[in-house]
């Protein structure tokens, strides 16, 4: 949440820094805001609104070649220009941006107002650019001002920050949340994501946490909290500049959805032994003796990413027999876990740095549980916190609402619960099936999004009804509640996803004739108990729409609309389902004309708690 963005060079910094801001966009945007530096003077930039509105609002670029910019998800204080990063402290000497919470804010603004500071802003921001002021008052150089502040700060903060009388430097740090620094030969970017430094270097340093950088035009150097240097290993960064852009789509997110056969294929690459019905994932590989005494699963995640945890958590148990259970990594956190050495932990998230997800994992570690992650972002901070794990390599995900990553991580469980399977009963003429089956996704995905103009239809028709219901079985459970949660996020359309065996305990209540319904029925073990729901919701005149095989004439009988699925193994399912939900949500939102890519009140990357 909130991107933040760093340059100093030789070229204009505002040009890059805006350009870095708009590809750090999807981490906030409710306002926006750039310092540069240039003849000892800090020229500032705010807005309320998309950085459009900040170039709107200052069409002459700010001059310097040095400058830091940020666009804001709003935490402490409302949305308004006062509350807009970057914020300088009381003596304009130096200028910061913040991504993070201090959670020692009240005391900390007590003790400065107590000294006579008056503050701008409601943000807790401003009181890390103030500490920062008062350490260079002190003749503290800007590194040694900024580890000061860090020091007395609790709670997160990914920041950098420019000082008025020193055109030459930057420093960044590092506590909870991240920071990149990218190199170039004579020029240096920073980032809260290495998404934003993309286009200008693929050499990039990732700050660990407690870390604080000085960085300069072409070098850095990086010390701890306690003053000690420490030693950076440069990363090479895999994605091209081009993954990130939008092409020839309307939007991220219908450019993402179409991703899926290439994403769900290049994640697999290499990661299927269909010869002997398993999965090989690299990660996994030294620990593979942990793994076969492991007695219990727990997958754990937030949002979209539980779940996936909780398609997961049905394979693992069906196939591998192994008891499997999802949590939300939000509760999994604060609820004084019990952690077993048996159990494997496995935290699943797009980002890598949902703070919930990184807060539960810190603790099941603290208890010696063993974790294992499940991420797509190469370094973050999941990935480097994790024994082990793998990357599910769906290419950088720009759309708040996430589509690709939902069935790349389902497939990341599905071949680990393959491998698990094969190493427990599961014997190797099914395992080759379901290995078969995995390798025959990106094309079933394909006739999937063939159902694009269907879906399209049946949202004109529906998009902006009072609610929505959509309704599975066993491992299609969570993929309904994700194609609820698809609607709700970006079409605003109050839904709901649940077991269809759950609606008579209450839900059913809410269907009258004519309220839209999906309904996942594949032609699996769940399909009868699916047939006994669909009458029951015709009974009540529900409108169904069905993800069903089309030479199912029961199930046609009983519904208004089937979106044909491709004959597949049922451990697939929950990964061709997800596409027409997706694509429903995707042109109801856009038949009602929203931000599709940016939806209210939300932001990417939530590394809040
Ligand atoms: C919904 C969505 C969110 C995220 C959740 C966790 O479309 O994107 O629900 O899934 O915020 O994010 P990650 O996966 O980055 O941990």
């Amino acid at each position: 949440m909130c991107g933040i963005m760093g340059y100093i060079g030789g070229q204009q910094a505002w040009d890059i820094v805006l350009s870095g801001l708009k590809r750090l966009e999807y981490r906030g945007y409710d306002s926006a805001g750039v310092v540069t530096l240039s003849e000892r003077k800090l020229r500032l930039a705010r807005q309320v609104g998309h950085i459009s509105a900040l170039e709107k609002a200052q069409p002459e670029p700010l001059a310097g070649s040095i400058g830091i910019g940020h666009t804001r998800w709003a935490t402490h204080g409302g949305v308004s220009v006062k509350n807009c990063h970057p914020h300088r402290d009381s003596s304009e000497r130096v200028a910061i941006v913040h991504n993070g919470i201090i959670d020692n804010m009240e005391a900390l603004r007590a003790q400065l107002c107590a000294e006579g500071v008056t503050f701008r802003s409601e943000t807790d921001s401003e009181i890390l650019a103030e500490l920062v002021g008062r350490g260079l008052a002190r003749g503290l150089a800007l590194l040694e001002a900024v580890r000061e502040a860090m020091r007395q700060i609790e709670g997160t903060a990914g920041i950098v920050a420019i000082d008025r009388d020193d055109p030459e430097l930057l420093v960044a740090a590092r506590i909870g949340s991240p920071v990149v620094i990218g190199l170039g030969d004579d020029e240096c970017w920073v980032a809260s994501d290495p998404l934003a430094l993309r286009p200008f270097t693929d050499r990039m340093v990732i700050l660990d946490d407690g870390e604080i950088a000085a960085i300069f035009a072409g070098s850095f150097r990086t010390v701890d909290l306690d003053q000690r240097d420490r030693d950076k290993r440069v990363e090479k960064i895999l994605h091209q500049p081009e993954e990130a852009e939008r092409g020839d789509y309307e939007h991220f997110m219908l450019k993402e959805i179409h991703e899926q056969p290439r994403a769900i294929d290049r994640s697999m690459r290499g990661r299927l032994d269909v010869s002997m019905g398993s999965s090989i994932l690299g990660g996994l590989k030294s620990h593979e003796q942990q793994l076969f005494d492991v007695k219990n699963v727990v997958f754990f995640g937030c949002g979209t990413s539980l779940y996936s945890a909780q398609v997961g958590a049905y394979l693992m148990s069906r196939y591998a027999r192994v008891p499997c259970v999802a949590e939300d990594a939000a509760e999994l956190a604060v609820r004084n876990p019990i952690v077993e050495r048996s159990t494997l932990y496995v935290a699943i998230s797009q980002s890598g740095e949902t703070a919930d997800t990184l807060s539960a994992l810190r603790e099941i570690r603290q208890r010696g549980g063993l974790v294992a992650g499940i991420t797509n972002v190469v370094g973050s901070s999941l990935a480097r916190e994790t024994a082990f794990g793998t990357y599910v390599h769906a290419g950088p995900e720009i759309s708040v609402c996430s589509t690709k990553a939902f069935t790349a991580q389902v497939l990341a469980t599905e071949l680990l619960s393959l491998r698990f399977a094969r190493m427990r009963d599961l014997s190797a003429s099914e395992g080759r099936a379901w290995a078969l089956a995995l390798q025959e996704l990106p094309d079933k995905l394909k006739l999937m999004l063939e159902q694009a103009g269907a879906c399209e239809e049946l949202a004109r028709r529906f998009a902006g009804h009072r609610f929505t219901m959509f309704v599975g079985r066993g491992a299609n459970v969570p993929v309904a509640a994700e194609g609820a949660l698809k609607l709700k996020e970006i079409a605003y359309v109050p839904a709901e996803g649940m077991s269809g065996a759950a609606m008579k305990h209450g839900p059913l209540a809410l269907i009258e004739p004519g309220m839209p319904v999906w309904a996942l029925v594949p032609p699996d073990e769940t399909r009868e108990r699916m047939i006994g729901n669909l009458r029951e919701l015709k009974a009540r005149g529900a409108f169904i729409m069905a993800v069903a095989d089309l030479g199912d004439k029961e199930v046609r009988e009983l519904v208004d609309r089937v979106i044909p699925m491709p004959s597949h193994h049922a451990a697939v399912s929950p990964i061709l389902n997800a596409v027409p939900l997706q694509l429903f949500a995707y042109y109801s939102a856009r038949h009602l004309g929203y931000d599709i890519d940016k939806p209210r009140n939300l932001a990417k990357s939530v590394t809040v708690m």
